[in-house]
């Protein structure tokens, strides 16, 4: 595809919708590297999200975080794509806003659930009722993401290869 990012994407948006899958997908597509926060996260702390939530607490995990998308965010171009909580922190959206591109992959609630339900690695879901959690954290985020530069809306059925060319078409 002929086109040439200049700054970093930013991927930002809830827990299952796509950031990590359709990130390495338009990395491919625009021949950049692909970066994903939390898994630098894990890698510099040598723990699972899951385990630095519960040994260190969300703070913590947040503070990292930070650190993370500071380090990662060289303006260099490439696609990041970030921990559902990262752009609710204004100095992040700042930094993001500087140096790249944030782009909201926008999804419903069915469809995020759906992504989200079989899988117990994120700390936050271990709910008593994780839909209901999901469905307030979107309710109390989405205001939140719509701030990014871009929406893309993750349709159900589309692909994540056709969900990557819809971000690199935007
Ligand atoms: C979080 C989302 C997770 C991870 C952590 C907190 C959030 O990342 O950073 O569990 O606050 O929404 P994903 O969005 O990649 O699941």
């Amino acid at each position: 595809m002929g086109i040439t990012l200049t700054r970093p994407i930013v991927l930002v948006g809830m827990m299952g919708s796509g950031k990590t899958a359709v990130g390495t997908a338009l990395s491919r597509l625009l021949g950049v590297a692909f970066l994903d926060s939390d898994h630098e996260i894990e890698r510099a702390a040598q723990m699972s999200v899951a385990e630095i939530f519960a040994r260190d607490g969300e703070s913590f995990f947040r503070a990292r975080e930070s650190e993370v998308l500071g380090r990662l965010l060289t303006g260099h171009p490439c696609v990041i794509s970030t921990g559902g909580g990262a752009f609710l922190s204004e100095a992040n959206r700042e930094m993001i806003s500087q140096l790249g591109v944030s782009v909201w992959l926008k999804a419903d609630l069915e469809l995020l659930w759906n992504r989200v339900r079989h899988k117990a690695t994120r700390p936050l879901l271990r709910t008593p009722d994780p839909k209901a959690t999901l469905a307030e954290l979107l309710a109390a985020r989405a205001p939140v993401y719509a701030k990014a530069r871009i929406a893309v809306e993750a349709e159900p059925g589309l692909s994540i290869n056709n969900m990557a060319c819809k971000v690199a078409r935007r």
